[in-house]
C-alpha cells in the first residue's frame, strides 16, 4: 500500500522545476542589487592578490539582507582569480553561531588545510601555531569568513581575533589570513581592543534592508530557477515583495515563496496565486518565532516576558533596559526564581537580540552606564506575552 502511495506522490505534477533552489544555503551565481558591494569587496582584496597584504572588512546587516550569500559569492570568485594570478589562497566560511567557542574555530581551520592532522588534545595558540606555520611552509593565503561574529565575541571575548589579526606577527612574516567578519552592526567592535577596531573600521559594509522592489528583482531570479514556467503569477511575487519589504528580508521573502508552492503541490492544483501567500504568511510567521522562543533558556523567556509586559503596560516602542530589569525581577519573583546578576542578564538580552525577537536602540540616559532602548518590533507584545506564559506554564509554584 505505501509503494502505491509513493508512486502516485512521485507521479504527481508539481510546479517545481528545482524546489532546492529556495534553500537558505543555496548561493545564487548572481546577486542581483549587490554589485556595488561586490565591488566593494573586490577592491578591498585588491591588495591580497596583488601584494599579499592581508584586509580585513566587516559587512553588516540586519537579517535577509544577503550578508552570508555576498561573502560565500565572493569567496567562491575570489579564490579561481586569485590562483589565476598565481596566488594560492583559499576561502572558508565558518558560521560562528555554531562553531561559538574558539576552539571549536580553529578547529575548522586545522581542518580545512589539513583534514588529516590530529588536533585532539592541543590549545587553541597551538591550533593557530600549526595553521600559521601550513600557510607559511606552503605559501598560502586564507580568505576566512567569520559569520555572525557579534554573537562570537559577546559570548569568547576579543582573544580570538586579536590573535587571528595578528597571527604572524612574531614570526616578522606577513600576515596571510584576511578576515571577512560578518556581524548585525557595529556595536560589537566596541568589545575589541582599539587596533583590532580600526583595522575594521576602515573597511565597514553596509548592507541596507531590501526595497519593495529589489525583493520583487530577488524574487523573480529565483522564481526562475525553482519553478516551472509560468507557475508562478506576477502577482504573487509582487505580494511576497510588498510583505518582506516590512523587514527587507530576502531569506523570509523566499521563505514565504517556498512555503506557498509547497501548498500548490499538496493540493495538487498547478499555480501559485496570491492566496497561497496568505496563507503561508500565516503559517510561517508565528511558527517560526514559536520554534525560537521554545528554545530560549529559562530566564531568557522570564526576560522576554518582562520585556513583553513593559512594553504593554507602557504602551511605547521603547523601554528602557533599566527599567525592564526591574520588570524582570517582578517576574522571577512572580516564578519563584532567583533573579541572575546584572551582566547575566546582559548577555541574555544581547542574544534575543542577536535571534531577531528583540531591537536595539542607543539611548542617551539617565546613567552613563551603556545603555539602551529595548523594542519588540516584529511580533505582536499581547501575543508574545501570552506565549511566554504558556511556556514558563507550571513554573509556577
Ligand atoms: N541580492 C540577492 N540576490 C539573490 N538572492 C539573495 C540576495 N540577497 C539575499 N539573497 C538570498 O536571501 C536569503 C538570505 O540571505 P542571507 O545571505 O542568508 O542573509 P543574511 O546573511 O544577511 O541574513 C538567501 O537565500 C540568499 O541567497
Ligand atoms: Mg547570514
Amino acid at each position: 500500500m505505501f509503494g502505491e502511495v509513493f508512486e502516485e506522490e512521485l507521479g504527481r505534477e508539481s510546479v517545481f522545476r528545482d524546489a532546492s533552489k529556495l534553500s537558505p544555503d543555496y548561493v545564487p551565481p548572481m546577486l542581483v542589487h549587490r554589485e556595488e558591494e561586490f565591488r566593494q569587496l573586490t577592491r578591498i582584496f585588491r591588495s591580497v592578490i596583488e601584494n599579499k597584504m592581508s584586509q580585513h572588512v566587516l559587512i553588516t546587516g540586519s537579517v535577509g539582507v544577503g550578508k552570508t550569500a555576498l561573502a560565500r559569492r565572493f569567496g567562491e570568485e575570489l579564490e579561481p582569480r586569485a590562483k589565476g594570478r598565481g596566488v594560492n589562497l583559499t576561502y572558508l566560511h565558518i558560521n560562528c553561531r555554531k562553531d561559538k567557542t574558539p576552539y571549536s574555530v580553529l578547529a575548522k581551520l586545522v581542518q580545512h588545510h589539513n583534514p588529516r592532522w590530529p588536533y585532539h588534545g592541543l590549545g587553541p595558540e597551538k591550533l593557530l601555531d600549526m595553521v600559521v606555520t601550513y600557510l607559511n611552509s606552503h605559501d598560502a593565503y586564507l580568505a576566512l569568513i567569520l559569520d555572525e561574529l557579534d554573537y562570537f565575541v559577546q559570548l569568547n571575548g576579543p582573544d580570538l581575533l586579536y590573535s587571528l589579526t595578528r597571527a604572524a606577527e612574531e614570526s616578522g612574516a606577513p600576515n596571510r589570513i584576511s578576515i571577512i567578519a560578518i556581524a548585525r552592526d557595529k556595536n560589537f567592535l566596541r568589545f575589541l581592543d582599539a587596533a583590532t577596531q580600526s583595522t575594521f573600521m576602515h573597511n565597514v559594509l553596509p548592507l541596507d534592508r531590501y526595497t519593495a522592489p529589489q525583493l520583487k528583482d530577488i524574487l523573480n531570479q529565483r522564481v526562475g530557477e525553482a519553478f516551472k514556467t509560468g507557475a508562478v503569477e506576477d502577482e504573487t511575487v509582487e505580494m511576497i515583495a510588498e510583505i518582506a519589504s516590512r523587514w527587507g528580508d530576502a531569506r523570509f521573502a523566499l521563505e514565504l515563496l517556498w512555503r506557498a508552492g509547497m501548498t500548490v503541490d499538496g493540493e495538487g492544483k498547478d499555480m501559485v496565486t496570491p492566496e497561497y501567500v496568505r496563507q503561508a504568511k500565516a503559517e510561517v510567521y508565528p511558527e517560526v518565532k514559536r520554534e525560537v522562543l521554545r528554545e530560549l533558556q529559562l530566564h531568557e523567556k522570564l526576560a522576554l516576558l518582562a520585556i513583553a509586559r513593559k512594553l504593554r503596560a507602557s504602551k511605547q516602542a521603547y523601554a528602557l533596559t533599566e527599567d525592564v530589569e526591574k520588570s524582570y525581577h517582578v517576574v522571577c519573583e512572580e516564578y519563584r526564581e532567583e533573579p541572575r546578576a546584572h551582566t547575566q542578564f546582559w548577555e541574555y538580552i544581547k542574544r534575543m537580540e542577536g535571534l531577531g525577537l528583540i531591537d536595539f536602540k542607543p539611548s542617551r540616559s539617565r546613567h552613563r552606564r551603556r545603555s539602551l532602548k529595548v523594542s519588540i518590533q516584529e511580533i505582536p507584545v499581547t501575543w508574545l506575552e501570552k506565549e511566554m506564559e504558556k511556556l514558563l506554564e507550571g513554573r509556577k509554584s
